[in-house]
C-alpha cells in the first residue's frame, strides 16, 4: 500500500486486503502480550492538528504493537506557533526519521498535500469534511464480523451528513462492498451534492428503520458550522435521535453503530448506546487491529515475524 488518503483509491479489492490482514492482527491482539516486531526500526509520526481521542490513541497503540517507534507531534506547542510553515514542519519531521505520517487536519486535502511533499507514507486520519478512511475500514470490519458479506445489506446513516468525513468514507466503503445506503437527515444537514451520491435520501427516520440491518448515527458537528442549521438540539433529537422506542422497532440482529464521540441524549439515547446490539466499543477495539493492518501493509516487509 502506498498512502491511504481516500477509500476510493483502495476499491473493493483493497478493502478486502485490509480486512484479511486485520484478521491476523485481531488474533495478535487477543494474545496475552499483544505485540509483534514487524515494524521494528520504523518511525510513525502522529500529527493531529485537530482534536482526537480514539483515532490518535488507536493509531499510536497500533504502531507500538507492531514494534514501531512513535513520535507524537503536538501542533499547539510546536514551532508552527512561531510561524514555521506546514511544509518546513513536515521536512523537519522527515529529517528526524519519519517513515509514516498519520495526519488529522481541519482542512480537507492536507494529508494529500503532505504526501506530495514527503517520501514518507501518509495515512489520512480525518481531513475536514473530506474523508476518514480508517474509520470506514474499522466499520466494515465490525460489520463483517456480525453480518458476513455486506452485499444487499441496508445501512441507514443518520445525522449531520453535510459536515461528516465519516459519512463520506463510509458511503464509499459500504457501497464498494455491495451494501445499500440510505441517508436520513434534515435538509439543512445534507450536502448540496447529495443527489450525485450512490444513496437513497429521506427525512423520515421512522420510515427507514423497519428494513435496516444497521443504523449508523452521526454527531452534529457544531465545530464545523457557524450557522444555525437546526431549530434546537431538542427538536433534532425528537425527529432524528435513536431513542429506545425507535430502537425497539429494529429487526432482530440489526446493529447500532456510532463512530464516537457520542452526544448521549442527542443523536442516541443513553440506554440505546449501551444496548446489546450497539457495537460502539467493538468499533473502537477493532480500530486498533485495522490500523495495525494499514501500517503493516504500508511499511512492513510482508513477513509478520521479520
Ligand atoms: C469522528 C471524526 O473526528 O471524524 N470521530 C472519529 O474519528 N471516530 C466523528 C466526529 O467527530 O463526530
Amino acid at each position: 500500500m502506498n498512502h491511504l488518503l481516500t477509500i476510493d483509491e483502495l476499491g473493493a479489492d483493497g478493502i478486502d486486503d485490509v480486512m484479511r490482514t486485520t484478521d491476523t492482527f485481531a488474533e495478535v491482539n487477543r494474545r496475552p502480550i499483544p505485540k509483534v516486531q514487524a515494524l521494528r526500526g520504523k518511525t510513525v509520526v502522529s500529527c493531529f492538528f485537530e482534536d482526537s481521542t480514539r483515532t490518535r490513541l488507536s493509531f499510536e497503540t497500533a504502531a507500538r504493537r507492531l514494534g514501531a517507534d512513535v513520535m507524537t507531534f503536538s501542533a499547539a506547542s510546536s514551532s508552527l506557533k512561531k510561524g514555521e510553515s506546514l511544509r518546513d514542519t513536515v521536512e523537519t519531521l522527515e529529517a528526524i526519521g519519519a517513515d509514516a505520517f498519520v495526519v488529522r487536519h481541519r482542512s480537507a486535502g492536507v494529508p494529500t498535500q503532505i504526501a506530495s511533499w514527503s517520501r514518507a507514507k501518509v495515512v489520512n486520519a480525518g481531513d475536514g469534511q473530506h474523508e476518514h478512511p480508517t474509520q470506514a475500514l474499522l466499520d466494515c470490519y465490525t460489520l463483517r464480523t456480525h453480518l458476513g458479506d455486506l452485499h444487499g445489506k441496508q445501512i441507514v446513516v443518520v445525522g449531520d451528513i453535510k459536515h461528516s468525513r465519516v459519512a463520506r468514507s463510509n458511503i464509499a466503503a459500504f457501497t464498494a462492498l455491495g451494501a445499500k445506503v440510505k441517508l436520513v437527515a434534515p435538509a439543512t444537514l445534507l450536502p448540496a451534492s447529495v443527489g450525485e451520491w450512490p444513496v437513497e435520501v429521506t427525512h423520515n427516520l421512522d420510515g427507514a428503520l423497519d428494513d435496516a440491518d444497521v443504523v449508523y448515527l452521526l454527531r452534529i458537528q457544531q465545530e464545523r458550522t457557524d450557522q444555525a442549521l437546526l431549530p434546537s438540539l431538542r427538536e433534532y433529537s425528537a425527529g432524528f435521535g435513536l431513542d429506545a422506542k425507535r430502537a425497539a422497532r429494529l429487526k432482530p440482529g440489526a446493529l447500532i453503530m456510532h463512530p464516537g464521540p457520542m452526544n448521549r441524549g442527542v443523536e442516541i439515547a443513553a440506554d440505546v448506546a449501551d444496548a446489546p446490539n450497539a457495537v460502539i466499543t467493538e468499533q473502537v477495539a477493532n480500530g486498533v487491529a485495522v490500523r495495525m493492518a494499514v501500517l503493516f501493509l504500508m511499511l512492513g516487509s510482508g513477513d509478520l515475524n521479520a
